[in-house]
């Protein structure tokens, strides 16, 4: 069993006093109304890299609730025009601008192992998820399908479009700095909204890259606004504004609830994508080296913060070095709720820690967050390692007697993201598919990977119903309007009037 997710919280930040080479370090803004400007506040805080705390990434906009408010107005100004656009031109700047990720996915792959520490291929791929998410979304300008119905009286006709919900407002986390992001952006844009976005306070660069991309595209001033700051004020602020029709939100299930609420107090849309605990199930008939493979790859890809199981091969290390399997979790609080887990898996818990356990501390690793990929085995199923999302490299091995023993472990946690099965039993895999209660399944394939043509999101507590990606993700990001047209000239009441059936 393992996790997935990430957080929007005000403790987690890279926040810190250091004054190393503070005159060199980089100054970013805001972008409000289509101009970079500073914080009403004047105040800033630090992006600093996870893998050495001594190298200060950039200095980004401590933000208000005042700046969530200017933010919000030039929203409001742009919305009109932008909705108005024909949606096959809003594409075409929707296409520039996955040409501008294309040519600077290398330099955008480094600021993200810079600012998060995944390693450099993994920044990679986030940036491609942006690039791919980008292309496949903006194809929709030229769809965005509704449909017509028949309707029930004669001389009537039916159909549906889809409009756009209004001014959004974006809530990001770190995990995924480009990618989820783009995820939340793109589709939001295709459906003439226009939009406020808050990255997470540790990940300010991936996004600033992106909205920097989004105005060399000639996306028009104020369509996309970037406000950085912490969940508390701007966070809070963007939730409560009452001007946002919707709040999408990635982060934890503790912060999304607060989410929910704020929004249901105001009748706003919400979208949440929240926390997981994916299993992977390996069958006595699986191919056991493709499923280690897969385990490892679940359980300690992203430095663990994503999914499942075992391996003690792996190199810890600074992202930036090709070198390194596994790079730093992402700040201090990390490391300590991620070691206040394994002490739980250890002490309270009694499972057998199997490999691994230990921060890193010394020599490369004495200037970042490291702790070693590690395993817990024999644990059941009721353990806290094996029902809380910890969020970090550490995998926990459940024994299961049976099939219908290992799904019965796997849907019994509160989140419903992603599961796996590894076997090579067509009917243990359909078997196993039919009965998880989950958003995403894999056969012996891994828990994370998901491609972004095909929705995301999951059940129970990791979301509230919706999925983003795919098509799907256009009926968050817009509202059916149904539509009859009655051209029979006379008053015809639908429900009461009756249509004689022809002779
Ligand atoms: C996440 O962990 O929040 O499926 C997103 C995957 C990636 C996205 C993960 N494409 O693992």
């Amino acid at each position: 069993m393992a996790q997935a997710k990430k957080a929007v919280s005000k403790t987690s930040a890279k926040q810190s006093t250091r004054g190393v080479a503070r005159a060199a370090v980089k100054t970013y803004q805001n972008y409000i109304g289509g101009k970079w400007v500073a914080s009403e506040s004047a105040e800033m805080f630090e992006n600093i890299n996870p893998a050495d705390n001594r190298d200060i990434i950039g200095r980004f906009p401590l933000s208000t609730s005042e700046d969530v408010n200017a933010a919000v107005n030039a929203a409001q100004e742009a919305f009109d025009r932008w909705r108005q656009t024909p949606a096959p031109r809003r594409a075409e700047l929707l296409f520039r601008l996955g040409e501008i990720l294309i040519r600077n996915k290398d330099k955008f792959s480094a600021d993200m192992t810079r600012e998060m520490g995944k390693v450099l291929k993994e920044a990679g791929g986030d940036v491609q998820e942006a690039i791919d998410c980008t292309y496949y979304t903006a194809g929709e300008g030229r769809r965005l399908h509704g449909f017509t119905a028949p309707a029930e009286m004669r001389d009537k006709f039916a159909m549906c479009v889809r409009q756009p919900v209004g001014l959004c407002g974006l809530i990001t986390p770190w995990n995924f700095p480009m990618a989820i992001p783009s995820w939340k952006l793109i589709p939001a844009l295709i459906c003439g909204n226009t939009v406020v976005i808050k990255p997470a306070e540790d990940t300010p660069l991936s996004t600033y890259n992106l909205v920097k991309a989004c105005e060399e595209a000639g996306i028009p001033p104020g369509v996309v606004n970037l406000v950085t700051g912490f969940g508390e004020p701007v966070g809070a602020a963007m939730t409560n504004h009452p001007a946002l029709r919707l709040i999408s939100f990635t982060g934890s299930t503790e912060t999304g609830r607060i989410v929910a609420s704020a929004c249901a107090e105001r009748n706003a849309i919400c979208s949440l994508e929240m926390g997981g605990k994916n299993a992977i199930i390996v069958m006595d008939d699986a191919d056991i080296d493709l499923a280690i493979e897969g385990a490892v790859w679940g359980a300690f890809g992203t430095s663990g913060q994503r999914c499942t199981a075992s391996s003690r091969l792996l190199r810890v290390g600074n992202g930036a070095d090709p070198k390194t399997d596994v790079g730093p979790v992402i700040n201090a609080d990390a490391v300590e709720k991620i070691m206040s887990y394994i002490n739980i898996g250890r002490n309270e818990d009694g499972a057998t820690l199997a490999c691994g356990g230990k921060r890193l501390t010394r020599g490369d690793y004495a200037n970042g967050h490291f702790i070693e990929p590690t395993v817990f085995s024999d644990a059941t199923a009721d353990m806290r390692i094996s029902q809380e999302e910890i969020f970090g490299p550490v995998t926990t091995v459940i024994p299961a007697n049976s099939l219908e023993d290992a799904v019965q472990i796997a849907n019994g946690v509160r989140y419903g993201l992603s599961a796996a099965i590894y076997t090579q039993n067509v009917n243990r895999a359909f078997r196993a598919m039919n009965d998880l209660y989950t958003g995403i399944f894999y056969v012996n394939a891994s828990t994370i990977g998901a491609e972004v043509h095909l929705p995301f999101g999951g059940t129970k507590a990791t979301g509230n119903g919706h999925r983003e990606a795919g098509t799907q993700v256009l009926d968050i990001f817009s509202e059916w309007k149904s539509i009859y047209v009655d051209f029979s000239g006379k008053l015809q009441r639908a429900q009461i009037d009756t249509v004689e059936s022809p002779q």
